[in-house]
């Protein structure tokens, strides 16, 4: 199922990761602190296409994402050893393009995330059309590196680049009828091979809880590593929820839905026993096929041992009021 034609990136959207690595180890080998910061995110100009674009009103552009606007840093996660570029890029899940780790990178290189629409329906005042130019204009942009757990026990730490989803809910306007969120991925059966076959129920649906979603944890990335997000990561925006199961960060999303009900998501319709809606990481709760109590960490070398898995990922003191008096065994 490999697709092999040219590509059609522009070398001006290459960003040198070694430089973006290096400044980073530079900035924290010096210690500049603030000063640091705001040099960086002048230097995250370097990235964007035209920088003049983010003062432009919504609704008037029509240039693409071709790279990422400019973006600040914050502190969650800078203690944190990030887990290579590489291996981010190239050991992923995204079925669309194949269910081997390697399949998306090689499958989904010529996958188009521009132009790109986002619909926004179900309990909202009004049904909603957004460009993926004017989404990342809702909200600065801000580096999150936050670590990954994927409930086949293995995980990563991730530099995202995104902005909180609850600045797009807000612009969503949902109405009070709104208890919940389903995120829906793109199914083009053209552009992505694994939408041939019956894999799936497609397209790949997520959902989460009005307040899970609203939690300033929650993000919508359009970028890692100072770049814009690679077709395998999810171009050109998906979710990421820390702490829960990476199955939860739908990918290549073009429909948000406001709903009443719970969302039954893709992963409970192929497999209720093993996938509930919640997925927070639980080491207490084991899977049937994969051990929730301790975690492989990509990347770390193969005589690494393994790493304990913490409660919610280690985010217990952001997310776990949420969830006090829930029995986290039935709702896994
Ligand atoms: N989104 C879509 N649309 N299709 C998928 O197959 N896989 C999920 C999630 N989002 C998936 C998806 C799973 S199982 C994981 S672990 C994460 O994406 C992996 O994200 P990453 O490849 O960026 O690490």
């Amino acid at each position: 199922m490999i697709i092999q034609q040219k590509t059609d990136i522009l070398p001006s959207e290459i960003t040198p990761k070694e430089v973006f690595e290096n400044r980073r180890h530079f900035i924290k080998q010096a210690g500049f602190g603030l000063l640091a910061t705001t040099a960086l995110a002048q230097t995250n100009l370097l990235f964007a296409a035209d920088a003049t674009r983010s003062n432009a009103p919504i609704g008037k552009t029509s240039k693409s994402l071709l790279s990422l606007p400019n973006f600040t840093k914050t502190a969650y996660g800078k203690d944190e050893k990030l887990t290579s570029y590489e291996d981010v890029t190239t050991y992923n899940n995204f079925y669309e393009f194949g269910t081997g780790k390697g399949e998306p990178a090689t499958n989904a290189k010529l996958f188009k995330p521009h132009p790109w629409t986002i619909s926004i329906e179900g309990e909202v005042k009004k049904n909603k059309t957004i460009s993926i130019e004017d989404i990342v204009k809702l909200a600065p942009l801000e580096e999150r590196i936050y670590r990954m757990r994927c409930v086949e026990g293995w995980s990563m730490v991730i530099p995202w680049v995104g902005f909180p989803l609850a600045q797009l809910i807000k612009w969503a306007e949902p109405n009070t009828n709104a208890k919940y969120i389903e995120f829906v991925s793109l199914a083009d059966t053209q552009q992505m091979p694994g939408v041939n076959l019956p894999i799936l129920d497609w397209p790949y649906t997520e959902g989460l809880r009005m307040d899970e979603a609203m939690n300033p944890l929650t993000l919508m990335a359009v970028g890692l590593y100072g770049e814009k997000l690679p077709n395998q990561n999810g171009a050109p925006m998906r979710l990421v929820v820390p702490w829960k199961y990476g199955f939860k960060g739908a990918k290549s999303i073009v429909k948000i839905r406001f709903t009443e009900k719970m969302p039954i998501t893709t992963w409970m319709k192929a497999g209720p026993k093993e996938y509930g809606f919640y997925a927070n990481v639980n080491p207490q709760v084991e899977h049937p096929r994969w051990t929730q109590s301790s975690e492989k960490r990509i990347g770390a070398g193969l005589f690494a041992g393994r790493i304990k898995t913490q409660m919610f990922n280690g985010y217990t003191e952001q997310v776990g009021q949420m969830y006090a008096g829930l029995d986290l065994r039935k709702y896994f």
